[in-house]
């Protein structure tokens, strides 16, 4: 073994561990249901990531033949998309944890051999291909904490983590001004960032402001208040028509309590909303209109990402908004609060902007289409981004309380329909610079 193996299968069985914790607590008849058809059956997703697995981190690199060759069609998310999932053979719970354990078992034997210094081919070099594994099982275990909210009452009930408490006053709108100029965005090359991230390019970024914190539930409950659902100048056309289809009147999850109150149901429990916390839950429309009705607007990547960088000048700049150290104490990330923080709970994670809780908490909506870098290489595959290319997706930054730290930094791009509400979504305000 050399030296750099044991911290990659440190990081595989890490993400592990909270695979398996994750579902541990979930009633076993719902391994194999979905409480919605938007989502797939838990055990789907657990299957899949042994599939993805078994071909990136074995029939890829020796020439084991994959241990359920029935089954390679069944767990591509193309050729099986998430409708079916529900209503087609899928491995059970304790099939696709053996399926799990198998595949993990060769992969580290496959791992002890190799080489995974920086000299060898693109795939391996500097461990890139078990980083890229272990982020896409994160990413997973975000998908199914999605599916595990809406399990019904009783299903599925974990134990949260505490937070941090709030700043006073920082539930209210607090511009920060961010100067403007050429800046670095995207990711270098060999640090284990995903294709769509990269080529690490210039761009330049006209002065701006941008809301020291999220928006929280207390701001939207104003908007609400005010009639925000109902006043057409503050949704586009197509949000206008989102709308009418959805019948939204609040965020996903909300259900109107008497006279002016809103419950949110959430891993089996409703409770009375808190206007302290950071707003998760809304589409790109409603983050949109929000924005609108904050006399703002949402930022553009580029301008989340300049408010973010520990440095928006270097090329080899820091992972996260702090520098390099440890999220601990200063970003709600790594799936074990089960809800976001109040504003203000991690002034330490500030960005040297000045902007807080950049990742962590509730992704963020931004104006920006999901399309490619100038330069932009699929690697090593077609299928992770490519495909959503100017397709209509937009681009979320910064991770939620769902997200690991694997698979959370200040280059890091998310997309999704505008649509979309089960995912962890909240918004930040952007406005002109005055
Ligand atoms: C980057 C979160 C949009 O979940 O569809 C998982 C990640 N890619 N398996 C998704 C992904 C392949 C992807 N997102
Ligand atoms: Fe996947």
């Amino acid at each position: 073994m050399t030296c750099a193996v044991s911290p990659i299968a440190r990081r595989l069985e890490a993400v592990r561990d909270r695979t398996l914790s994750l579902v541990a607590p979930l009633a076993d008849e719902w391994i194999t249901r979905t409480p919605d058809p938007i989502m797939s059956p838990p055990a789907w997703d657990l299957a899949h990531i042994a599939a993805y697995e078994e071909r990136w981190l074995v029939t890829r690199l020796c020439d084991a033949p994959p241990l359920h060759p029935d089954l390679q069609a069944t767990y591509d998310a193309f050729a099986t998309p998430r409708a079916v999932r529900g209503g087609i053979r899928i491995l059970d719970g304790r099939e696709s944890r053996e399926y799990l354990g198998a595949v993990r078992a060769r992969a580290l034997e496959v791992l002890a051999q190799a080489d995974v210094s920086g000299d060898g081919p693109a795939l391996t070099a500097n461990g890139f291909v078990w980083d890229m594994v272990a982020q896409h099982e994160a990413q997973h275990d975000e998908t199914l904490l999605q599916t595990l909210q809406m399990m019904p009452s009783g299903a599925y009930s974990p134990d949260a983590g505490a937070l941090p408490p709030g700043a006073a006053g920082a539930g209210r709108p607090d511009p920060v001004d961010i100067p403007g100029g050429m800046m670095v965005m995207g990711a270098p090359e060999g640090r284990g960032a995903l294709d769509c991230e990269r080529p690490a390019h210039s761009v330049e970024v006209a002065p701006f402001r941008l809301d020291r914190h999220p928006v929280t539930i207390g701001r939207h409950l104003d908007f609400i208040a005010d009639g925000g659902y109902d006043d057409d100048r503050l949704w586009s056309a197509a949000g206008r028509r989102w709308r009418r289809g959805s019948g939204a009147r609040a965020p996903l999850h909300w259900h109107p309590d008497g006279a002016a109150g809103w419950t949110r149901t959430a891993f089996g429990r409703t409770a009375s909303v808190d206007p302290g916390e950071i707003l998760c839950h809304i589409s790109f429309f409603e983050a949109e209109a929000h924005a609108r009705w904050a006399g703002g607007r949402l930022p553009t990547e580029a301008e989340w990402e300049v408010a973010a960088r520990h440095d928006p000048l270097s090329p080899h700049d820091a992972w996260a908004p702090w520098g390099d150290a440890t999220h601990e104490g200063r970003a709600n990330l790594g799936q074990s609060s089960f809800r976001p923080a109040p504003a203000g709970a991690y002034p330490h994670g500030a960005a040297p902007s000045g902007c807080a809780q950049m990742l962590g908490d509730v992704w963020e909506w931004t104006s920006t289409e999901f399309d490619a870098y100038p330069g932009f290489r699929a690697f090593p595959y077609r299928e992770y981004a490519a495909p959503f290319f100017r397709d209509g997706y937009r681009v979320l930054r910064g991770g939620a309380w769902a997200t690991q730290a694997i698979a959370a930094r200040t280059t890091f791009r998310n997309w999704d329909h505008p649509g979309r509400r089960q995912i962890f979504a909240g918004l930040r305000v952007a406005w002109d610079a005055p």
